[in-house]
């Protein structure tokens, strides 16, 4: 997730463009830019890493004024924070600036292509590519039009794209598949952007570019067309959000916007990794080999709160389909062990931020002991990225709401790509089985949009019990992580007293606690465990405890003595958990909205934990 603004009017656009990063850099924030054409009408590129205030004391000193120009924050995906990958790109001759936001599937392909036809490029990006392929084109074509055409039969990903040329001081271009992108119509101005937010201040006329469009900006007209060359007839639209409304998307609370963002995000995990045709999974840039795969002989994984609750529920999933004995363990705990672990063990570390202290900590600790480190990170560049052997990135974009919720998602999907991966690579999953998964995994992000558009029932439990005090969440198998999952969320943003157990140990104590004024959350979806589950749950039930129960829809059988279901589509069992934390999630945020609680900044929490 990155932030992209373009302005083209009669105003200076340097101003212009600081300001409408300024509103995007929760889109991203490791490094940022701006192309302007100065007074020769050359193309300027200024660039750099860090937060915002770097690139404005770099441009302060250079006085430019341009009446047209493109802007970008990063959040990278390709290549680590640097001066170099900041967007925007250029080509080789430096007549074109490219902006991007999303993920260029084959770049690594067009990147040789590229290379052997004696382009050379500068940075690790995969947008890059983009400058470059245009360029070629443009060789052999002269209308822009006709080379946008060329253009997207080439590029495979999603992508919104801000391009500005040399020679044509007066055009903004703007190009969408996949990836939000917004016109803004101003009084003899024009703007792009990555969403309403940074528009706000200077115009209210908006078209919405969609999938598969491009458009043409001057400071007077917009046209836009698809991608067939046909032109097309856009609804200009009235934004009437807040400012800091439209920075969330329109939504209350961050925390809801990322539980929103999950079935996009999802998409993105995939992309250029699950190959379906093959029924498998390939890393490309990860540094993970099929015959590091093999050598394999024992996994600890490690994390802290969600990150760790993730690691749990990967060890299922990879005990499930590779193999390999997996044992998971706090980070904070695993630092401090005594272990003598011989040299076919690796360390898989998971972590959104990849400061955590305890993580970072525990990874040195193990490098010590001689294994092998890999990690689950989301964002790139980061110590834990920097100190590992291999890094799966989660590609979740920046998580702001300090409690967890895309991040685990992504987490999660990186287990389920690693496990098939590893599976097949060490013959313990067959290829139907490889197919199977695969096939139902990319089922799942319109499964979670069924349960974010069915969300009445949760709502509902939601007002119907924020008041109570205490909560037990329960799973088995698969969905123990979820309800522990589910139980922190509850905790740190609604500051309920929430507890999760296996299902199985409730008789071995804690069902002492069980009377009327005990809501007890149960994870009942289809499979394995789903019988020993009922009768776990008929024990609660016994006792008088509230039952709220995480459903199938067609469950006939939990719905006569559960006091409420929440539904949720059935998938595979391993899959369960990407659907069953979505009403968790949900649940835990609306609790919170009802008890007045600071959703996005919980009491006493921090995002990023780097002390002990
Ligand atoms: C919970 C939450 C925390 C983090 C934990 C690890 O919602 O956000 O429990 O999961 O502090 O952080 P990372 O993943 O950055 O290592």
């Amino acid at each position: 997730m990155c932030g992209i603004i373009g302005y083209v009017g009669k105003q200076n656009a340097v101003p212009i463009l600081l300001e409408g990063l300024a509103r995007l850099e929760y889109r991203g924030y490791d490094s940022s830019g701006i192309s302007v054409l100065n007074g020769k009408g050359n193309l300027h590129v200024i660039k750099k890493i860090g937060k915002l205030a770097e690139l404005e004391k770099a441009l302060s000193a250079l006085h430019l004024r341009s009446k047209m120009g493109l802007g970008h924050t990063r959040w990278a995906t390709h290549g680590q924070p640097s001066d170099l990958n900041a967007h925007p790109h250029t080509d080789c001759t430096g007549t074109l600036a490219v902006v991007h936001n999303g993920i260029i599937e084959n770049f690594q392909e067009l990147r040789e292509e590229l290379s052997e036809k004696g382009h050379r490029l500068v940075s690790q990006t995969d947008t890059e590519v983009i400058a470059h392929v245009l360029e070629e084109i443009l060789k052999e074509n002269s209308s822009v039009e006709k080379a946008f055409e060329s253009l997207v039969k080439k590029l495979r990903g999603t992508y919104a794209l801000g391009i500005m040329f040399k020679k044509d001081p007066q055009t903004l271009y703007a190009v969408r598949n996949g990836s939000p992108l917004v016109i803004g119509l101003g009084k003899r101005e024009c703007f792009i952007a990555s969403d309403v937010a940074p528009l706000l201040k200077r115009t209210r006329k908006v078209i919405y570019l969609k999938d598969h469009q491009w458009a043409m900006i001057r400071s007077d007209r917009c046209g836009v067309k698809n991608f067939s060359g046909q032109k097309i007839k856009s609804k200009v639209e009235h934004v009437s959000w807040r400012l800091e409304e439209a920075e969330r998307g329109g939504f209350e609370k961050f925390m809801l916007k990322e539980i929103y963002e999950q079935p996009e995000i999802l998409k993105n995990v995939w992309l250029g990794r699950m190959d379906l045709k093959k029924s498998d999974v390939r890393f490309g840039q990860e540094m993970l080999s099929s015959r590091e795969a093999r050598g394999i002989e024992r996994l600890f994984i490690i994390g802290c709160g969600t990150a760790y609750y993730a690691g749990l529920c990967g060890k299922y999933i990879l005990e499930r389909y590779t193999g390999i004995p997996v044992e998971v363990d706090l980070a904070s705990e695993f630092r401090y062990r005594t272990l003598k672990l011989s040299p076919g063990t690796a360390v898989l570390a998971v972590s959104q931020s990849g400061e955590t202290a305890d993580t970072l900590a525990s990874i040195r600790r193990a490098k010590e002991l001689g294994c092998r480190i890999i990690s689950i990170v989301n964002v790139v560049g980061s110590t834990l990225t920097r100190e590992s052997d291999a890094v799966i990135y989660t590609q979740a974009g920046p998580e702001i709401s300090v409690a967890s919720t895309k991040a685990y998602l992504t987490q999660l999907s990186a287990f389920y790509l690693l496990s098939v991966f590893w599976g097949r690579a060490r013959g313990e999953m067959s290829l139907m089985e490889a197919r199977h998964l695969l096939t139902e995994l990319i089922k799942i992000p319109e499964k979670i949009q069924w349960v974010l558009d069915h969300q009445d029932p949760i709502k509902a439990c939601a007002r119907k019990y924020y008041s109570y005090r205490n909560w037990f969440y329960l799973g088995r198998g698969f969905n123990y992580p979820t309800a522990l999952e589910g139980a922190l969320k509850n905790k740190e943003v609604s500051y309920s007293h929430a507890e999760a157990y296996a299902a199985g140990e409730m008789k071995h104590g804690p069902i002492a606690l069980i009377d009327r004024n005990f809501p007890v959350i149960a994870i009942l979806s289809q499979g394995g465990v789903y019988e020993k589950m009922i009768s776990n749950i008929k024990e609660i039930e016994a006792r008088r405890g509230k039952i709220i129960a995480i459903a199938n829809p067609n469950d006939k059988v939990v719905s006569k003595f559960v006091n409420d279901v929440i539904e949720v589509p059935e998938t595979l069992e391993e899959l369960s958990p990407l659907l069953n934390v979505i009403p968790l999630q949900l649940l835990a945020y609306y609790m919170a909205l009802y008890r007045g609680c600071d959703i996005d900044r919980p009491r006493n929490l921090a995002k990023s934990v780097t002390v002990e």
